[in-house]
C-alpha cells in the first residue's frame, strides 16, 4: 500500500516492511521485521529519528535503499560507479513507485546529472514474508558506465541482534557455519572463485543472544547467485549496522554500454519470532513452491545409485552391468554413470570436452547399459562438466582459443582442467549441441552438472568476464532444458560448491558434498539446512572406510545420516559385507517409506549438547513426524540425554516407535527402549509430554544414530 506522504507499507508471514518513497526524495527503508499491526509509517519514521551524533555531520546522512556514493555515507556505500572518473557520486532520487501486486512494489529512482537509473523491486512471499530484492542500474548517458559495486541494497540491520553467522567451509567440508565475534567496522567475505564457492557461502543469520533453534527472533539473508559475491556487515561507529550482499566484480568487469543495464541476483530476507528452525522453513517453503519450477514434485525423488566411489575411472563392461543389477536389488531406482565414460577419459588428466562415449570402453556406445539399466526398472542418469577442457583433449587441440584467460598471463591449471569460455556463442553452441544431441539419442532421465574447479583468470576479449561467464553457464542449462522439459539436473562443483537459489532455479537437486563420511555430513547437511530443505540435498551412503577421510562407520550410522535427503548410495556393492548390504536395503524401504514426509514436511534442527545432531521433519498437518538423534561423540554426562520433540500437536497424542536401528539397544539395562516398547508396537503418548518432558535417550556408543517415528493416533 502506497499513502499520500509516499510510504509503502507491504505484510505478509508476520512480516512487515515500510519503505518511504515520496517522489524527489531519497528511497529509504523504514522498517523490516516481525509484523507490525497498526503503527503508522510517519510514526516508525519519528521513532527512527537520532538525535545529533557529536564529531559528526550537522544532519545525519540517512541511509538509503542503496547507500550510493553521492548521498556522502562514508561507510557502507553500496553502489558505486563512474565515467572514466567522472560521474561518480551518483544519488537517486525517487521518480515514480510502481505496485504489480499487494505484496510486490517497485521504486524507480534516478541521478538525472550521473544519467543513472536504479529500480529497486521487492517483494514478500505471501506465505512466509519472506523478502526478495532485486536491483536494475541503467546507464542513460551517451558514454559507458562503470559500476565497481552495486549491492541489491543496503539492508539495515536490527542492533539487537548481535549475534552473527557466516559460513566458512572447503571441499568436503561445506557449509560449516562460524559465529562472528563482536566488532565495529566491517565483516566481509569476498568470494572470487567462479563459483558459488566452498568457503564463503552467500549466506549470513543474525540472532539476539537468547535466540534458538525453537524459540526467538533471528534474520537471514542469501544471494541467490552462482558467481562471485560479496557479503558484507558494517557497523558503523555512530552506531548504525548495515548488511549488503551483491556480485563482485573484477577490475571494469561491469561496463554498461549507453542504454544498456545491469540486473543483481536477488537477494532473499527473512525474519522469524521463532527461532532459527523457523526462519529455515521459511526458507525452505519459499524455494520449494516459488523459485524451483516444481517439475520434480509429480513423483517422489527417485533412491540413486552413483558409480563414482565404486569405480572412478575404472569402466568396466561385467562390473557396472553387475553393478546395476545389485543396485535395483537393494533399492536404486536412478542408476547415475558419473565420470570416466567420455572421450580418453581413462583418468582425471584427458578426455573433457569430448562429449561423446568412449570407444575404447565402449565400442557400441552407451546404449546397451542403458537398456539394461532400463530394463531392471531403473531409470539413467550421466555425468558431465560442461564448462571444462582439458589440455589433453581432441576440443582444446582443436580450439586452444575457447578458454577463459587474462591477456599475456599464463593460463593456471586445476585439476589438469581449463575453464571454456561461455560468453563465446560458438563455445556454448558446441556444448548444447553435444549434450543435446546425446540427451536426444538415448533415454538420460538425469544429468550431473559438475564443475569441478575455481576460476583463477576469468577473461575474455581482453576484459574480465566472470559476471557474464556465470550469466552464459545458466543460459545454456536453461536452453537445455527447454528443450528437454523432462530432464532434471543435479547441480554439483566438486560436492557442494554450486548450491544457492540461482542455480536452483534451474535444477533440481545439489551435492551437497564430496565427503560421504556419515560423521562429516551430520555437520555439513546441518549447517546446508538453514537455507535448503532436505529434499535438494543428496545425500549417499559410501563404503565402510569413508575414501576422503578414512574413517569406518557402521552402515546402521550411514544410512541413518542419508535418510534424511535425496538417498542415494555410493559404493562398491560388489565388495561390501552381505550383511552391510541386507542393512543396508532396509534402510532405502524405510526411506521409501517415510520420504514424501521427509521431502514435504515442516524441517526442525533442535537445541542438543555438542555431542549430538538432532533433526527432524513434521508433516504440515502434523499426522506424523520423523526424528533422528545422532550422537556424535561421547557425552559428558553419564546418559545421553532427552529428545525434546517439537512442532507437534499439543493437543493429540502420538504412537512413538524407534524405527532405526532395528532393534536398537542400549549399552545399559534395563533400557527406556523396553520399559516403553519403542522397538516394537511403540508407546501411545501425549505430544505436549514429549514436547515438555522429553523422550529419554538410550545409552549409546558413539558414531550412533537413531530415528524415531510419531503417528498421531
Ligand atoms: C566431483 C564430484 O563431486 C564427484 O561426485 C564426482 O562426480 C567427481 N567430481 C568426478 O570427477
Amino acid at each position: 500500500m502506497i499513502d499520500e506522504s509516499g510510504f509503502v507499507t507491504l505484510r505478509a508471514g508476520e512480516t512487515s516492511l515500510v519503505l518511504s518513497c515520496p517522489v524527489g526524495a531519497a528511497p529509504a527503508f523504514v522498517y523490516w521485521g516481525p509484523q507490525l499491526e497498526g503503527t503508522d509509517p510517519a510514526v516508525i519514521t519519528m521513532m527512527s529519528a537520532r538525535q545529533h551524533a557529536p564529531g559528526g555531520t550537522d544532519q545525519e546522512i540517512e541511509a538509503s535503499l542503496l547507500n550510493e556514493t553521492g548521498i556522502g555515507i562514508n561507510a557502507a556505500v553500496g553502489f558505486s560507479a563512474h565515467r572514466n572518473g567522472a560521474d561518480w557520486a551518483s544519488v537517486f532520487r525517487v521518480i515514480e513507485v510502481r505496485q504489480p501486486t499487494e505484496h510486490s512494489v517497485e521504486i524507480i529512482s534516478e541521478d538525472r546529472a550521473t544519467r543513472v537509473r536504479a529500480t529497486v523491486q521487492i517483494g514478500l512471499d505471501p506465505d512466509t514474508g519472506l523478502m526478495t530484492c532485486q536491483t536494475e542500474i541503467e546507464n542513460r548517458a551517451d558514454t559507458d558506465l562503470s559500476i565497481d559495486v552495486c549491492a541489491v541494497a543496503s539492508l539495515p540491520l536490527d542492533l539487537r541482534a548481535t549475534r552473527l553467522f557466516g559460513y566458512t567451509g572447503r571441499w568436503a567440508g561445506e557449509f560449516r557455519l562460524e559465529e562472528i565475534g563482536p566488532f565495529q567496522g566491517s565483516y566481509v567475505r569476498e568470494n572470487k572463485s567462479g563459483r558459488t564457492s566452498h568457503h564463503s557461502f552467500p549466506g549470513l543469520i543474525a540472532g539476539l543472544p537468547g535466540t534458538h533453534e525453537q524459540t526467538g527472533l533471528c534474520y537471514a539473508f542469501h544471494l541467490g547467485w552462482s558467481g562471485n559475491s560479496r557479503t558484507r556487515v558494517d557497523r558503523l561507529s555512530d552506531g548504525r549496522a548495515f548488511l549488503q550482499m551483491g556480485e563482485y566484480f573484477f577490475p571494469g568487469e561491469m561496463s554498461l554500454a549507453p542504454g544498456t543495464t545491469y540486473r543483481t541476483p536477488p537477494l532473499y530476507a527473512g525474519v522469524s519470532n521463532r527461532g532459527y528452525s523457523d526462519l529455515s522453513r521459511k526458507f525452505h517453503h519459499h524455494l520449494s513452491q516459488s523459485v524451483m519450477d516444481g517439475r520434480i514434485r509429480r513423483k517422489p525423488r527417485p533412491v540413486h545409485y552413483n558409480t563414482w566411489e565404486a569405480v572412478y575411472f575404472d569402466h568396466d563392461h561385467d562390473t557396472l552391468f553387475a553393478l546395476a543389477e545389485k543396485a535395483a536389488e537393494i533399492g536404486a531406482e536412478r542408476f547415475i554413470l558419473d565420470d570416466g565414460w567420455f572421450g580418453s577419459r581413462r583418468d582425471d588428466r584427458a578426455g573433457l570436452g569430448d562429449w561423446w562415449p568412449s570407444e575404447e570402453v565402449y565400442p557400441d556406445g552407451l546404449a546397451p547399459l542403458i537398456d539394461h539399466i532400463i530394463g531392471l526398472g531403473m531409470e539413467f542418469g550421466l555425468w558431465f562438466e560442461p564448462e571444462m577442457v582439458n589440455p589433453d583433449s581432441e576440443l582444446f587441440r582443436a580450439h586452444p582459443d575457447w578458454v577463459l584467460r587474462a591477456e599475456g598471463l599464463e593460463q593456471i591449471s586445476s585439476r589438469h582442467q581449463y575453464v571454456l569460455d561461455l560468453t563465446r556463442p560458438e563455445v556454448s553452441d558446441y556444448l548444447f549441441e553435444r549434450l543435446h544431441s546425446l540427451l536426444e539419442g538415448h533415454a538420460i532421465s538425469y544429468i550431473k552438472w559438475d564443475m569441478n574447479r575455481d576460476v583463477h583468470h576469468p577473461g575474455s576479449q581482453g576484459r574480465a568476464a566472470a559476471s557474464r561467464q556465470a550469466q552464459a553457464v545458466y543460459a545454456l542449462i536453461d536452453r537445455l532444458r527447454a528443450a528437454h522439459p523432462q530432464l532434471e539436473i543435479e547441480s554439483c562443483s566438486s560436492g557442494g560448491g554450486r548450491a544457492d537459489y540461482g542455480i536452483l532455479k534451474r535444477t533440481d537437486r545439489i551435492w551437497t558434498s564430496d565427503s560421504n563420511d556419515a560423521l562429516d555430513r551430520q555437520s555439513i547437511q546441518r549447517g546446508a539446512s538453514h537455507f535448503f530443505p532436505l529434499e535438494v540435498l543428496g545425500t549417499h551412503v559410501g563404503p565402510a572406510k569413508c575414501h576422503i577421510t578414512g574413517r569406518r562407520l557402521s552402515m546402521r550410522m550411514r544410512v541413518a545420516t542419508a535418510l534424511f535427503g535425496h538417498m542415494g548410495m555410493e559404493l562398491d556393492l560388489l565388495k561390501e559385507a552381505a550383511a552391510d548390504l541386507d542393512v543396508l536395503k532396509a534402510g532405502i524401504a524405510l526411506h521409501k517409506q517415510h520420504r514424501a514426509l521427509i521431502h514435504s514436511g515442516d524441517f526442525h534442527r533442535l537445541d542438543t549438547p555438542d555431542h549430538v545432531n538432532a533433526i527432524g521433519v513434521v508433516a504440515r498437518d502434523q499426522s506424523e513426524a520423523l526424528f533422528s538423534w545422532c550422537n556424535l561423540t561421547g557425552h559428558r554426562e553419564t546418559l545421553p540425554g532427552r529428545l525434546y520433540v517439537p512442532g507437534l500437536d499439543s493437543g493429540r497424542s502420538y504412537r512413538t516407535r524407534l524405527v532405526w536401528p532395528q532393534p536398537a539397544r542400549s549399552i545399559s539395562q534395563p533400557s527406556v527402549l523396553e520399559a516403553l516398547n519403542l522397538n516394537g508396537d511403540g508407546a501411545i503418548l501425549p505430544a505436549e509430554a514429549l514436547s515438555q518432558i522429553g523422550l529419554q535417550i538410550p545409552l549409546l556408543h558413539p558414531e550412533t544414530c537413531l530415528i524415531y517415528h510419531f503417528e498421531m493416533v
